[in-house]
């Protein structure tokens, strides 16, 4: 069977062309029932080790692990406990270890279930165990469909840094069902639309009208708004992966839109103060003003998106931190270049340029500016 057969799983399908490394996103409502015909239209897969979290594992563990049985895999079920800190080496041990004690080989598949930190921890596995398995991504969060589970950066991270040991290791396939969605946490699912906001930004002005326009509908979760909005979400991440899949080209940085600023607030404020979407939000108004000042961007561009994000209930706010402390975590971004710092610059809502040599107090004030009045 051809990738394409994947279109039967789905009301809507994205494709991510990476020549050999290609792969669609199956996007639909109800589709998960379905993860085994999915997963074997796509490869022959014999054994899957089936990587979760416990609070994902409660509601939708064991319907895919019989789905995927239904199909003669046999699977192999690892639950790791939800949270950041799975994502280490000492979790990345215990699965290697586990995985290969119930027998995997080179043959084996596995399959991410749940959020972004099973997604970069799975993926991990995959790309590691005996030198690289197949792997299929199942998203549960929204940050997860729209963000996390597109591109193939997977990765752990060490007490001192996020994110700093990993590779790039594409899926074979990404299986969305926007009905899971209804048992996420509201707070997790408002950091998400973050991110879904961050795609209109960057790079699609229609996008965020639509996203203007249909407030309460995203906030009801409504169906077809979500399948809407993550599909369009993905084929905007994608485009920007399948031109600069390694982050080479300086491309792929766009979708950091927001993200110095971020990265600074959720160092300096203790990670977990913030979630990952609500410090997008406050960091995507702080590269907005930073635009003002630099003359290139609209003030009024900068209160539609105060608007959008207050209306979708994320924070919009600087809270006030050791100011030194954040200029020190922006020094430490991986944008920056000998010592100067470069930042995702918005021009106009759907343009963003990444901007060398932005001066420091120029960026700061872009912070402080953002403290409540
Ligand atoms: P997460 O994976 O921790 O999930 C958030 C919480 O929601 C967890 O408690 C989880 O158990 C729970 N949950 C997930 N799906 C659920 C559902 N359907 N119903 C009920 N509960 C559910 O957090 P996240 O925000 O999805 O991901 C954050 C991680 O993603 C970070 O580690 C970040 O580094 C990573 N990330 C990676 C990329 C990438 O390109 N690889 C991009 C962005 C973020
Ligand atoms: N989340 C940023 C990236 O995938 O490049």
């Amino acid at each position: 069977m051809t990738p394409t057969d994947s279109t039967r799983f789905a009301s809507q399908t994205v494709h991510v062309p990476l020549s050999e490394r290609s792969y669609d996103i199956s996007i639909g409502t109800g589709n998960l029932a379905e993860v085994g015909r999915w997963i074997t239209s796509l490869r022959s897969v014999t054994h899957a080790v089936l990587i979760s979290d416990d609070h994902v594992a409660r509601h939708y563990l064991e319907p895919v692990s019989e789905s995927l049985k239904s199909e003669g895999i046999r699977v192999t079920k690892l639950v790791v406990p939800a949270g950041e800190p799975s994502k280490s080496v000492a979790t990345s041990q215990e699965l290697w270890e586990k995985a290969l004690a119930d027998r995997v080989d080179r043959k084996s598949s596995v399959v991410a279930l749940g959020g972004g930190v099973i997604g970069d921890l799975a993926g991990f596995i995959a790309a590691t165990m005996t030198r690289g398995l197949d792997f299929f991504q199942i998203p549960t969060t929204l940050l997860a469909q729209v963000d996390s589970s597109v591109g193939g950066k997977v990765g752990i991270n060490l007490p001192a840094a996020k994110n700093i040991v990993g590779c790039f290791w594409q899926p074979r396939g990404v299986l969305i069902d926007t009905a899971v969605l209804e048992t996420l946490p509201k707070r997790e699912y408002l950091s998400g639309l973050a991110e879904v906001v961050k795609y209109g930004v960057i790079l699609d002005p229609e996008f965020f009208e639509y996203l203007e326009a249909n407030v309460q509908p995203i906030l009801d979760r409504d169906a077809t708004v979500l399948q809407k909005i993550v599909a369009r979400s993905c084929e905007l991440k994608a485009q920007v992966v399948a031109e600069d899949e390694r982050e080479t080209t300086g491309l792929r940085a766009i979708l950091n839109y927001g993200h110095t600023y971020c990265h600074a607030l959720e160092t300096v404020s203790g990670y977990g103060e913030y979630l990952h979407g609500e410090a997008v939000a406050v960091g995507m108004l702080c590269a907005s003003r930073l635009g003002e000042k630099l003359g290139v961007f609209a003030p009024e561009a900068t209160e539609r998106q105060h608007k959008l994000l207050t209306a979708l209930g994320l924070p919009v706010d600087v809270p006030k931190l050791d100011e030194a402390a954040i200029l020190s975590a922006m020094q430490r971004d991986k944008k920056v270049e000998h010592g100067k710092l470069r930042f995702i610059v918005p021009h106009c809502i759907g343009k963003v340029v990444l901007t060398p040599d932005v001066p420091q107090d120029v960026a700061m004030q872009a912070w402080t500016d953002g403290y409540a009045s």
